[in-house]
């Protein structure tokens, strides 16, 4: 259970967010929790988490140990800081900073060079469902993005779902669609690497998961777990998701 706070919170803001969270989720052993705060929070979120059960990680990296790329970040630094995740090729990435299938194998790449779990996301617009082409697009992008990867850098990573209509638009795609839309990426998953590999990919729902619809989406076989964005950034309404 993930929490993506995007371009949210100070770091004051991010201890109190741990000070309440911390203690609500003390108990929790069945399922792994990660929030990924902005960068300039990384530092604040692992301090304040240290020996807990909460996982911090980052929005995103450039694929590149270091070098002159004024305003990046790299996989070395995120290690260094602590974070054991990072989000690549968040819709928002895609679509505002043009972010495409080449950049997230680099990405993805750059990440496990440096230990971090990616957390790679796809997704359709309302265009594209709208219009039938949500297949094509999701295949698109697992065909670009995550085939070239091997087999054991695919089983590294781990695979979000965020229909593009759904994203803090409070309309979430219905259990059945995104159950659905989970099967097929399954199915892209297995002709690409095996059976095996399909039934160990973890496969998190994103858009608009909310502490009273978490418990539906998460009874369907094959979703894994929940990308949360705007329900993340506070502490009960989290908690209430991770402990659905
Ligand atoms: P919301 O939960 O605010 O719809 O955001 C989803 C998301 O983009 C998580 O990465």
């Amino acid at each position: 259970m993930a929490g993506n706070w995007k371009m949210y919170k100070t770091p004051a803001e991010t201890r109190a967010f741990f000070d309440a969270f911390e203690p609500l989720v003390a108990g929790v052993s069945n399922c792994d929790i990660a929030i990924c705060p902005s960068f300039v929070n990384l530092e604040a979120a692992v301090g304040s988490t240290e020996g807990s059960n909460i996982a911090i990680g980052g929005q995103n990296l450039y694929p590149a140990k270091e070098g002159a790329f004024t305003g990046e970040i790299s996989g070395l630094m995120l290690n260094a800081l602590g974070c054991k995740y990072v989000i690549v090729a968040h819709s928002e990435r895609r679509e505002y900073f043009h972010e495409a299938e080449a950049d997230v194998v680099k990405k993805v790449r750059a990440a496990l060079e440096y230990c971090l779990t990616p957390i790679v996301c796809i997704g359709e617009k309302l265009e594209e469902r709208e219009s039938g082409n949500t297949e094509v697009v999701l295949g698109a992008q697992f065909d670009g993005g995550l085939a070239p990867l091997t087999p054991e850098e695919f089983s590294k990573i781990v695979i979000a779902y965020e229909p593009v209509w759904a994203i803090g638009t409070g309309r979430t795609a219905t259990p059945q669609i995104a159950q659905e839309t989970h099967a097929f990426i399954r199915s892209k998953i297995k002709a690409a690497f095996g059976a095996d590999a399909a039934a160990a990919t973890r496969i998190l729902y994103g858009g608009s998961v909310k502490p009273d619809n978490v418990a539906k989406l998460m009874s369907e076989e094959d979703i894994d777990g929940a990308l949360v964005g705007g329900a993340s950034l506070d502490p009960k309404s989290f908690a209430a998701v991770v402990k659905f």
